[in-house]
């Protein structure tokens, strides 16, 4: 009976230990152009994982995960300081909005109404615009185990209707798990796609080209682009092509096929369709860096993850370790509807009407694995 209740007291503790398992620390990370203060919150789980995200952005800046020895090395290509991320060409760690990727043409037409929106990706508008919600300053809150994000694009901001209101939660598990939680609402009918745009580089930031990091993908089918990277609408088998990636392939493998769509791309640069049992939060891609046995896995409830290899890094920056970021240094796995969707009535849907709530979740999870 005693031991009974002490084993009951137990369990609770650990549960109570599981429920607020990671630190936060709080420090300030420099000023934007406008003085504004920014600051850099450093999540630390029991087993001394960490990330860390500013609220500039809502960029990801570092996330140091164990390699098969257990020791700690930052696995996301970065900065050294706030100042990189002022610009931030290649949207590193960023948080992505209103719309992940591109729209064709930098317009779109909803209710009959014709909205255009700024270019910044020649004819095409990427990442929503050339001040996106990687460039806006949010307003954060510590979080159990993490921090809320949240800010609101006002009405027109970067040519799109509608007040939305944006909160991006992330949160760090003992389980090696960095969640992150995207809900909206918006007062007009508009289009919503939000994603984290993390280069990572399993080995460690600066480490090499990733051409040799194990890739899975849980997609039966991609979506080709044209000249301009705007899906053309088909939803292509990946069968017989350098996209089947639904047995582990290493991404230097076939990326110098003879492959129109990997010529247009410079590599991987696609939106692949994930094959989904239902709505909930499936296992969209994994993925090993033999060496250090690390192993990424990236969860969704998405439909879609882009991934690109890296192609545009051209060793112009220097990460905080003080090596320079060369051409596939890194690659992303950005979890997403699909490009374009607002051009492609075919594609699911990514319209948010006043009354409704867009919630999406990815986790990035942490593991190793034996030497092969
Ligand atoms: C996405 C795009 C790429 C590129 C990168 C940022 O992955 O699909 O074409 O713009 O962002 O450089």
């Amino acid at each position: 009976m005693l031991f009974g209740r002490w084993v009951a007291v137990g369990v609770l503790g650990a549960m109570g230990l599981a429920a607020h398992a990671a630190t936060i620390k709080k420090q300030p990370f420099g000023k934007t152009q406008g003085g504004k203060q920014v600051e850099l919150y450093t999540l630390t789980n029991s087993k001394g994982v960490e990330a860390a995200i500013t609220n500039y952005g809502g960029i990801l800046t570092s996330l140091k995960v164990p390699d098969r020895a257990g020791k700690l090395g930052d696995v996301v290509l970065g900065f050294p300081s706030l100042e990189g991320y002022l610009k931030n060409a290649p949207y590193l760690g960023a948080l992505i909005g209103r719309y992940g990727n591109r729209i064709g043409k930098a317009k779109f037409t909803l209710n009959g109404v014709e909205y255009k929106l700024p270019k910044n990706d020649g004819e095409n508008t990427l990442h929503g615009g050339p001040k996106g919600f990687d460039k806006v300053l949010w307003t954060a809150k510590e979080v159990p185990n993490g921090v809320e994000l949240t800010y609101l694009s006002k009405d027109g901001e970067e040519g799109f209707p509608g007040n939305l209101t944006v909160t991006v939660v992330y949160t760090l598990s003992d389980d090696n798990e960095l969640k992150m939680d995207y809900s909206a609402t918006t007062d007009k009918d508009t289009v919503v796609n939000l994603t984290n745009h993390a280069y990572f580089n399993l080995a460690g930031e600066g480490e090499g080209d990733i051409l040799g990091h194990l890739m899975q993908i849980h997609a039966d089918r991609f979506t080709p682009v044209d000249a301009g990277l705007i899906p053309t609408g088909e939803l292509r088998p990946v069968a017989g092509t350098p996209f089947d990636f639904r047995k582990p392939h290493a991404i230097g493998a076939r990326i110098n096929d003879q492959d129109e769509q990997l010529k247009l791309g410079g590599g991987y640069d696609h939106n692949f369709v994930l094959d989904r049992k239902g709505a909930g939060m499936e296992l969209a891609a994994r993925v090993v860096e033999p060496k250090t046995g690390r192993v990424l896995e990236v969860l969704t409830t998405e439909p879609g993850v882009q991934f690109y290899s890296g192609n545009f890094l051209d060793g112009t920056i220097k990460g905080p370790g003080g090596k320079v970021y060369q051409k596939r240094y890194g690659f992303c796995l950005e979890t997403q509807h699909f490009p374009d969707s607002p051009n492609k009535p075919a594609f699911p849907s990514t319209v948010l009407k006043p009354g409704q709530r867009y919630h999406t979740t990815t986790i990035y999870k942490f593991s190793t694995e034996a030497a092969r």
